[in-house]
């Protein structure tokens, strides 16, 4: 049997109409929802989210500035540009676009956000929130995941959980999320011995690893939900995901396709969080 495709466009339609209409009442108490994108260099996948971002953000009716830097900007000076927007009242959620150059410390800047604004929840306060379970803001692609696995009305309670890849964006706040929904959660990284072993056994697979095809149909339980993360290129130019999409699709119950799928979900949830920032204002 062929899985049931999730499709984040459409999902993303409808949480975004709703982002709209609140966006709309917040503007008509002089309260609308603004985003500030920084841009550090030039690194071309970088420039296409950051542009998606920000079109999102006008679609919905928010305030949206795009800062676009120099590759050669000095540390200090991204930090006092954050700092300015900390303190603009206009501005409810900041976002820095990674990977920053080699020279800037991106932890250091992410600390340098302040948490209410940080509307990707990287925010060193933000992750400590979301692992002891009073979470302010979700990182925005596991929070689009789960979103995925509510609207299938997935019950994630209970549940075997695996997620492949172990990164701050997307893997590790992606098995807290899940941790805190109940299921019982296995994360893989780039070390793991015998991936099948553990993705065999997954109600719930989430593969967030930037490798084209690491996971392959004999690797999925059969009827098993599988959210594919990543973002690559075919040899063809196209882009797809990590997991083997035609032949795992006849395998699971439901999949998530590239394009299509967690992508525009990613840019959903962050319209979400910059909307809650400001209906806390
Ligand atoms: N680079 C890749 N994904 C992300 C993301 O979600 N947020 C930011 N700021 N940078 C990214």
């Amino acid at each position: 049997m062929t899985a049931h495709i999730i499709s984040g466009t459409q999902l993303s339609q409808q949480i975004r109409a709703d982002v709209t209409q609140r966006a709309a009442a917040l503007s008509a108490q002089g309260k609308q929802p603004g985003l500030a994108v920084i841009l550090v260099g030039e690194n071309p996948a970088s420039q296409v989210y950051v542009r998606n971002k920000v079109k999102a953000c006008e679609d919905c009716g928010f305030y949206s500035v795009l800062e676009k830097y120099e590759a050669e900007l000095s540390e200090a000076a991204l930090l006092a540009h954050i700092d300015r927007l900390n303190q603009d009242p206009k501005i409810n959620g900041i976002l820095v676009q990674l990977p920053l150059p080699a020279h800037i410390d991106a932890n250091k800047v992410i600390e340098a956000i302040a948490a209410d604004k940080d509307v990707d929840g990287f925010h060193i306060s933000n992750a400590g929130l979301l692992m002891t379970g009073q979470p302010l803001f979700r990182p925005c692609t596991p929070y689009g995941v789960m979103k995925m696995l509510e609207s299938i009305n997935y019950p994630v309670r209970g549940a075997n959980a695996v997620v492949v890849g172990a990164s701050n964006i997307v893997g590790k706040p992606q098995a807290m999320l899940l941790l805190q929904a109940g299921a019982t959660v296995t994360i893989c990284n780039s070390k793991t011995r015998d991936l099948g072993y553990h993705t065999r056994n997954a109600d719930i697979l989430v593969v967030a690893t930037g490798k084209r095809n690491i996971v392959t149909a004999d690797m999925v339980k059969p009827g098993a939900v599988v959210l594919d993360v990543g973002m690559n290129r075919d040899d063809e130019g196209k882009l797809c995901g990590d997991v083997d999409f035609a032949n795992v699709k006849e395998v699971a119950g439901y999949i998530t396709p590239v394009p299509g799928g967690v992508g525009p979900m990613t840019i959903t949830m962050l319209l979400v969080n910059t909307i809650e920032a400001a209906e806390r204002t």
